[in-house]
């Protein structure tokens, strides 16, 4: 007994007991969905590539960014300032993007994510660090803590010697940073700062607009 026997006995038309049917209409959902993976893989370049929608561009680490609540998306959106560059130096755009290539393969190499969370990728052991740059935390404790006068110093220090500047009951364990490393984490930090995460980590604005 063969196929369309089959099909005959059961009732199904002969289009639908066609193999070929089958084989088309495989081939062309398969060639559709290709389509559409090309085409969201691009369109989401054009929100997640550095100076894309929601990313902006690596010399970004050169103004100041703050943090405001936007009532239309409700959420918190970054809002990208005047100049206030790092370390007291404006960096080229080139100069940027490798500092921030250096400070992701420290954060990469120290498996810094073992303990905290960027952009919903991580632990939760430590804070979250997607928007840590913001902290208030960095000025009110950590720079008088420190002694440093600006908050990239303050962050520096802390990242080289966490385990002298605790401020709660969970302990960040000294990872010997260079301070060339540590530098170019406060970088990335600044970085992943300034992008538009849909108010991702949540609530993080709240803790932000205290005094
Ligand atoms: C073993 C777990 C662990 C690892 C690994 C770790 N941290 Fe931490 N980190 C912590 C804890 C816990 C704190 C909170 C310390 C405190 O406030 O006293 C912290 C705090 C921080 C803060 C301050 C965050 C804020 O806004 O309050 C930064 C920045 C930071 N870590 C960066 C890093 C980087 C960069 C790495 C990798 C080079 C790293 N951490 C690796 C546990 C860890």
């Amino acid at each position: 007994m063969n196929a369309s026997e089959d099909s005959v006995r059961a009732g199904v038309s002969g289009d639908l007991a066609d193999p070929i049917f089958w084989r088309a209409g495989a081939i062309a959902t398969t060639v559709v969905m290709l389509i559409m993976l090309a085409f969201l893989t691009i369109d989401s370049y054009r929100y997640i590539s550095a100076g894309g929608i929601n990313v902006p561009k690596y010399d970004v680490i050169n103004q100041q960014i703050g943090y405001q609540y936007d009532w239309s998306r409700h959420a918190d959106v970054p809002v990208i300032g005047g100049s206030q560059p790092m370390f007291g130096h404006t960096v080229t755009q080139a100069q940027a993007a490798e500092l921030i290539r250096q400070g992701k393969s420290v954060i990469q190499s120290r498996a810094c994510m073992d303990c905290h969370t960027f952009f919903g990728n991580g632990a939760y052991y430590g804070p979250d660090l997607t928007k840590s740059w913001l902290d208030p935390a960095w000025r009110q404790i950590w720079m008088p803590m420190t002694g440093k006068a600006t908050r990239e110093d303050a962050m520096v220090e802390f990242l080289m010697h966490p385990d002298k500047y605790p401020t709660w009951n969970r302990r960040m364990p000294n990872l010997h940073l260079s301070e060339a490393e540590a530098r170019a984490t406060v970088a990335y930090l600044k970085w992943t700062s300034a992008v538009d995460t849909n108010g991702f980590p949540a609530n993080f604005g709240q803790v932000v607009r205290q005094p």
